[in-house]
């Protein structure tokens, strides 16, 4: 098969309205991915290689973000969230659409300008253990990137202390290495080595996954202490929507690299638009077995289909009990609700018909959606 026909972002023949550079209120935005797509080619060939198909891992996504802001990005396995966060920090290369960062396109940026970008774009891994050279003591880890940030030697050490103490960890520790210390303190030090470069934005790949539920309540509060303290932005990837719901402003849902639903968060929970949403919050574990049991579950069936060339219409159709032909033949629309909450849904839930006759299509909507308004379910 050919390089698919790829739409290039903004273009005026294919979708006239532009996404917004700035935040609601008008704030401008710290990023702004504008209908971005990764697609990654499958070889075959013995001699020559040959495209035959691509893995949609990101496809056609976009969202701003302003200073202090952050955006939980949830969505089962595979759906590109880390795809999505490695792009952003120019990780992976884009296929086709634009990110912004402090109003500049960075999308193919070159290696010289991307240095003091990438000061300011941070990551932290989901496996600390793996994320951390073992071989190297935490003050050396701390003083690579102190150093990047242009400090000065004289004040590498106090610098590093003040770190530690930042993130809860005790200044004495810096000559240790990191199996010396227990997963939710290596993570804590993942985090004082993001911020030893004082970024502006920090992109977090499930950085609790892997951490006791009792750990991971704390290394939260400390992500949220720290945005409070240093006004920082994050975007922040979780599997499950328990992790993301008290520090998130907004939430996106993924499902095979599209974007399904964004929502204010709280909303998202107590009126999610998308049936692939309320799955999502029928999985979320409740710790008591009798209300676990009593639960209505709206669990789906079935597995994620395959990212590799997916069919036209809706990518949930497979799966959801409320598919129609329409959804199996076209793409629905990223449509914008009342407070900003947006979903890609033919047939919405949760939503009265007052709010459908007000809703419009966003700017955000992927340029193939089809223009067929929403309607409620009959
Ligand atoms: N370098 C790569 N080459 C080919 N396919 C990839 C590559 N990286 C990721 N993928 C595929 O892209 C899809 C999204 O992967 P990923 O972004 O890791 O998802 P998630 O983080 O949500 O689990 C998956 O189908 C994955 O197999
Ligand atoms: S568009 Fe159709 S298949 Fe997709 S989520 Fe909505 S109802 Fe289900
Ligand atoms: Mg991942």
């Amino acid at each position: 098969m050919s390089e698919p026909e790829v739409t290039a972002a903004g273009d005026p023949a294919s979708e006239p309205t532009p996404v917004s550079s700035g935040g609601r209120d008008g704030t401008p935005a710290l990023m702004t991915v504008d209908h971005l797509r990764v697609l990654f080619p499958i070889k075959s060939g013995l001699i020559i290689d040959r495209t035959v198909a691509h893995v949609h891992a990101v496809d056609d996504v976009s969202f701003s973000l302003v200073q202090g802001e952050t955006l939980g990005v949830v969505g089962e396995s595979g759906c590109g969230k880390t795809t999505l966060i490695r792009t952003l920090v120019r990780l992976v290369d884009a296929t086709s659409g634009t990110i912004e960062f402090h109003g500049a396109d960075i999308t193919k940026a070159k290696r010289r300008q991307l240095e003091p970008i990438r000061r300011e774009m941070q990551m932290v891994f989901q496996d600390p253990q793996a994320s951390l050279n073992p071989r190297k003591r935490i003050q050396q880890i701390l003083t690579t990137a102190l150093k990047l940030r242009g400090v000065a030697s004289g004040e590498i050490e106090s610098e590093s202390r003040s770190l530690m103490d930042r993130v809860g960890l005790r200044p004495e520790h810096l000559s240790r290495f990191p199996h010396e210390f227990s997963g939710g303190q290596r993570q804590r030090i993942g985090i004082a080595r993001a911020l030893a470069v004082n970024p502006k934005l920090i992109l977090l790949d499930e950085p609790v996954s892997a951490l006791d539920v009792s750990i991971q309540a704390q290394v939260i509060n400390l992500l949220d202490e720290l945005q409070d303290e240093m006004g920082l932005s994050y975007v922040f990837v979780a599997h499950d929507l328990s992790v993301v719901r008290h520090v998130s402003d907004r939430i996106a849902v993924m499902y095979l690299g599209k974007v399904m639903e964004l929502s204010p968060a709280e909303e998202l929970y107590t009126k999610p638009i998308h049936p692939y949403t309320s799955a999502l919050l029928a999985a979320i574990p409740i710790p008591d077995p009798k209300q676990n049991r009593a639960r209505v579950r709206a669990v789906v069936s079935g597995e994620v289909p395959s990212p590799i060339d997916p069919p036209p219409g809706c990518r949930f159709a497979g799966r959801c009990p409320r598919a129609s032909e329409l959804c199996r033949a076209e793409e629905p629309q990223l449509t914008e609700y009342a407070n900003g909450h947006l979903a890609a849904c033919h047939h919405p839930q949760n939503v009265t018909a007052a709010e459908l006759a007000a809703a419009t299509r966003s700017p955000l909507s992927p340029l193939v959606a089809t223009s067929t308004a929403p309607s409620l379910p009959a």
